[in-house]
């Protein structure tokens, strides 16, 4: 096995080879304008420094670093890892897009898409899936999870891993992470890297429950979170690495730490010195140092001291080993990728990441039925500066993918429509808020900001071109790198001039199409009572224009749904469907938890979306009236599409707590299918409610607690369903 082939290979190994192992090193060569490295990679390699290297993916460099690894210093193959998020050649939807569809097996198909073309340039780790809930759209990295719902993401996160790594048993071709571990989604303000103070019931019940289903679905790594989790560094964290991932959740893989995160225990005021940052991180488990050195200088000493055991290190080490191993890194260490075959390969993928796009997208309002346009129009105006981005449209964390291989919508409207007059105007500038160091890097250098003049006569014109259209179909949102690493936002607004574009637009009294491009809810009210069509696309990928158009023209029915609850502005925040009742629920008559100036309900409620058709979800029938705590009851409703096209409706099922040892909240997702009906056809669609659905946390049990009690079932096409019954269950 490899875990045997790794013991024999630590047993050959001397101290200086087994901390070389623990060391990954960040190589941005390959990035245009970044600096070389201070020491030469070569030469730390051949002195068998380096277990693995991230952030290369170019074949060539890959195999000369590679070679040098295997037959020179350890002789041990680098694992090269890179953050493959939502595609590498072919770009898929960003994963809270992805979350949208909920079709987890879309997630599955375009992440083994995603893990065959990264394999073939030589990567052979990926650091994803990301499993962090999100219930603070400020928070920028919103973007790569699967929204606010532990059992959508537990869904998303089992699909992703196996898209990845496939089952678990069979052969292993590429790694993946789950990350960060835990609770780095809940940082104060929505502000990256800020401390996150999560209490245990919380955790367990919420944070967690995505990552347990990656553990159990086989994940080779998880890394460990940058920020304090209740005052203790998430990568020193001894109750967090130890006691719950391995001891309870059963995780026998490599834990990686993130960016520089070992070294930085000293900057969170946690550690003395870089040598204690080795000793409390080596301490909690932390396998592997990503990019901070600190293993690389301070392990040997601190196990010649004694204060680091031999058996430790052998135990950080195996798992590292185990999964070069289980990978055939020592059989078969190099890529066989080139050039050629990119565009071989992106034709092959292009066809799923246009299904995928197509599925995520998520219909908020269509008054009038003003989608899906008529095939016939003849005078289409694409307007915003979103309309013909390739870079944005690729989204965050899209850094192999080529921006010229991506379609927009104003391509992707000309090639569904070649006869049509499509136009476009940009209307106004799109600039980021603030400098990052990914400027220019990761994504295009932002332009200096226009002049007056210019923004006037830019505006002017895109007015003039919707007054000279049939339809306008306005691209508003944000730019992809504010839905990234250290992008937070404390406004939902439209950024920039978006919002008076789009009232002018509207004003022309013209038929208006709203996309919109972001990862986090948008604060879109004045929207959402003036313009007829909303359709929330996410950051679609390559094929996203293709996508759009499918469904703008009825190709294809939206049928996603929200895996966020869509705040009215930033001031609801947090604001998740999930949530406990109040002693006055809100529509009590008096003392109510409310807002003076806001409804307390959101804009858009989470699992909400429309549809080209109409479904009808009724007659809820449970198997069981009243059953004994470990038994399970189906819940079975029919389906019926009474519209007029063929779509896809996502089934939602809803679970409530009556009493018990802790508080519930008012209502939980327990199961989801998306199904697709013909006009007319009608469907059983049947939820398994078991032990495992009713088992929580409970803060006064402190353990897992099933519960004997009442408890609500609702089904429909979102949170806010209202088919309901009851069942009971007794001790
Ligand atoms: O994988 C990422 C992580 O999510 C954030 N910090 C940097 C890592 C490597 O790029």
């Amino acid at each position: 096995t490899p875990e045997q082939r790794a013991n024999l290979l630590l047993s050959k190994m001397s101290v200086d080879e087994k901390v070389g192992q623990l060391n990954q090193v960040f190589d941005f060569s390959g990035l245009p304008g970044m600096p070389a490295p201070a020491q030469k990679l070569e030469d730390q390699v051949r002195q068998g420094q380096i277990g693995s290297i991230l952030f290369v993916t170019d074949p060539k460099r890959i195999n000369a670093l590679q070679k040098i690894a295997v037959s020179e210093g350890a002789h041990i193959p680098i694992l090269f890892g890179f953050d493959v998020i939502h595609g590498f050649d072919t770009e898929f939807p960003v994963p809270v897009g992805m979350a949208a569809s909920w079709d987890p097996e879309m997630a599955r198909k375009a992440q083994s898409v995603a893990a065959e073309e990264a394999v073939h340039a030589g990567v052979r780790w990926t650091f994803a899936p990301m499993l962090d809930i999100a219930r603070d759209p400020r928070w920028g990295r919103i973007s790569e999870g699967a929204g606010e719902d532990p059992y959508l993401g537990a869904a998303m996160a089992r699909a992703q891993v196996k898209g990845f790594q496939g089952e678990p048993g069979q052969p292993l071709r590429f790694a993946a992470t789950l990350k960060h571990f835990a609770g780095y989604g809940a940082a104060e303000g929505g502000r990256d890297y800020d401390a996150s103070y999560i209490p245990e019931e919380l955790l367990q019940n919420v944070y967690l429950r995505p990552f347990q289903a990656g553990v159990e679905a086989g994940a080779k790594s998880v890394m460990s979170a940058y920020m304090d989790l209740n005052d203790v560094p998430a990568t020193g964290n001894t109750h967090l690495l130890r006691e719950i991932l391995r001891d309870q959740m059963k995780f026998n893989g490599f834990v990686v730490s993130d960016a520089n995160a070992v070294g930085d225990l000293y900057t969170h005021g946690f550690s003395s010195d870089a040598k204690d940052a080795a000793f409390r991180a080596a301490v909690a488990g932390v396998n592997m140092d990503m990019g901070s050195g600190t293993y690389l200088k301070n392990l040997k000493q601190l196990v010649t001291e004694g204060k680091v055991s031999a058996t430790a290190l052998d135990d950080l080490v195996r798992p590292i080993l185990a999964t070069k191993f289980a990978l055939g890194l020592f059989d078969s260490p190099y890529a066989d990728g080139d050039e050629s075959t990119h565009a071989v390969m992106l034709a092959k993928h292009r066809d799923l990441a246009r299904v995928a796009a197509a599925r995520s997208a998520v219909l908020l309002r269509n008054e009038g039925g003003v989608l899906p346009l008529a095939k016939t129009t003849r005078r289409i105006a694409v307007i915003g500066p979103l309309g013909d981005s390739q870079y944005d449209m690729n989204g965050p964390w899209s850094l192999t993918a080529k921006p010229a291989d991506t379609v927009t919508i104003v391509a992707g409207i000309r090639n569904k429509l070649p006869g049509a007059d499509v136009r476009f105007a940009q209307g106004v500038q799109l600039r980021k808020q603030f400098p990052s160091m990914f400027d220019g890097l990761i994504g295009p250098k932002p332009e200096a900001e226009w002049d007056a003049d210019k923004a006037e006569a830019t505006m002017k014109e895109a007015l003039s071109l919707a007054n000279d259209s049939d339809v306008v179909v306005l691209a508003l949102g944000e730019s992809a790198l504010m839905d990234f690493e250290y992008a937070s936002r404390s406004s939902l607004a439209l950024p920039g001039r978006q919002q008076e574009l789009l009232e002018k637009i509207v004003a022309t009294g013209k038929p208006v199409v709203l996309l919109l491009f972001s990862t986090r809810p948008l604060d879109v009210t004045w929207a959402s009572q003036h313009v007829s069509a909303i359709m929330d696309c996410y950051f679609g990928g390559t094929e996203t224009g293709n996508a759009v158009a499918d469904l703008l023209f009825g190709d294809v029915s939206p049928a996603g749904k929200l895996p966020v609850t869509w705040p009215r502005n930033a001031g609801q925040i947090p604001i998740y469907y999930a949530h406990n009742l109040s002693h006055k629920p809100y529509g009590a008559p008096d003392f109510t938890s409310r807002y003076w100036d806001l409804p307390t309900e959101p804009l858009y409620p989470f699992g909400f979306g429309l549809s080209y058709a109409s479904f009808e979800i009724s007659n809820l029938r449970l198997s069981k009236k009243e059953i004994h705590t470990k038994d399970p009851v189906t819940a079975v409703v029919t389906v019926k599409n009474a519209g007029k096209v063929k779509a896809d409706e996502v089934v939602q099922l809803y679970l409530h707590q009556k009493s018990g040892s802790a508080s519930r909240p008012v209502r939980e997702l327990k199961g989801f299918q998306r199904i697709t009906l013909a006009p007319g056809e009608s469907r059983d669609v049947s939820f398994v409610v078991g032990a495992a659905e009713r088992t929580y946390w409970s803060s006064a049990t402190h353990g897992w607690t099933l519960d004997a009690s009442e408890f609500d079932v609702w089904a429909g096409d979102s949170s806010t369903a209202s088919l309901h019954d009851t069942f009971s269950v007794v001790q």
